[in-house]
């Protein structure tokens, strides 16, 4: 929906071009994100709008140099409903949506009733991190270990228990060099000034309603030890994402604080 927001509601240029947000909402979701126009003005809505399309869009940069130098297979570790295998504009590039069974369930769904086909160079392959093996449902599901890949996991490691977490993490470190993960990740409550610690917990809460609790929180130094054996790590808060991306814009869109980070590593 915040990307959907961003395509219809923030001025030109976009810091993220993505025309299948807006088509997948439908008849069903699309009047919630019009319903809720006034709201998503709101400074922290538009920040957390900001950091949504941030990280698309710098997943999409690297993943695009990735391309370049050869890589051929993309994994979106808890793709939800994002839409990039629909707009994939590299020919030899395979991607494979990893989700839970019901979220790939309900995303067909909206494909479906909204008339989005599924290209044939997508692979849905459904896991829990927390119950199952990523690496055997991914062989099962065509992906070939022995060449690079290109992994994105947005929006889902607060989610994640740190085994599940780490475990995922070893999984990619031990694919071929030239292999690259780029992902987001929130510091924990008591790193953070007092104003954004009430900015967490009201974003705590309203996930935990939805039935999904945060769990998992670094400081950039433990996610750097999280990330040891990798090399050309880059983690951006919001200082370097805003220098990079909104820039001379004559709106107001842009992230505010530092709770939420952008990572990326390479193999
Ligand atoms: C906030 S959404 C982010 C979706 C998408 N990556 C994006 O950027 O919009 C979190 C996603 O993580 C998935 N997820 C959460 N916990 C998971 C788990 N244990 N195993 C697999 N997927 C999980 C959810 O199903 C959901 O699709």
């Amino acid at each position: 929906m915040r990307r959907a927001a961003h395509q219809l509601y923030d001025a030109p240029p976009l810091v993220f071009e993505d025309p299948v947000a807006v088509r997948i909402l439908g008849p069903e979701y699309l009047p919630e994100v019009e319903r809720t126009r006034f709201k998503l003005h709101k400074p922290h809505s538009v920040a957390l709008r900001a950091f949504l399309v941030a990280r698309s869009r710098y997943a999409e940069d690297l993943l695009a140099r990735a391309v370049a130098h050869g890589v051929t297979q993309y994994v979106l570790l808890g793709a939800g409903l994002d839409t990039f295998a629909h707009r994939n504009p590299h020919p030899n590039l395979h991607v494979f949506e990893v989700d839970r069974a019901a979220t790939q369930q309900w995303k067909h769904e909206l494909l479906a009733a909204n008339n989005i086909a599924t290209p044939d160079s997508l692979t849905y392959v459904p896991v829990d991190f927390e119950h199952q093996q990523l690496a055997t449902q991914l062989a099962e599901a065509g992906h070939d270990a022995t060449r690079p890949t290109f992994f994105a996991w947005l929006g889902v490691v607060p989610y994640l228990t740190a085994a599940a977490f780490r475990s995922t993490l070893s999984l990619i470190v031990s694919s071929p060099p030239g292999s690259g993960i780029v992902m987001d990740y929130g510091q924990p409550r008591h790193a953070l000034p007092p104003l954004e610690q009430l900015a967490h917990d009201s974003l705590a809460s309203r996930v935990q309603l939805a039935g999904e609790p945060f769990q998992l929180f670094f400081t950039p130094h433990e996610m750097a030890c999280e990330l040891a054996h990798f090399r050309n790590i880059e983690d951006l808060g919001s200082k370097e994402l805003n220098a990079r991306y909104f820039a001379n814009r004559n709106d107001n869109l842009k992230l505010l604080g530092s709770v939420g980070r952008i990572v990326s590593a390479w193999v």
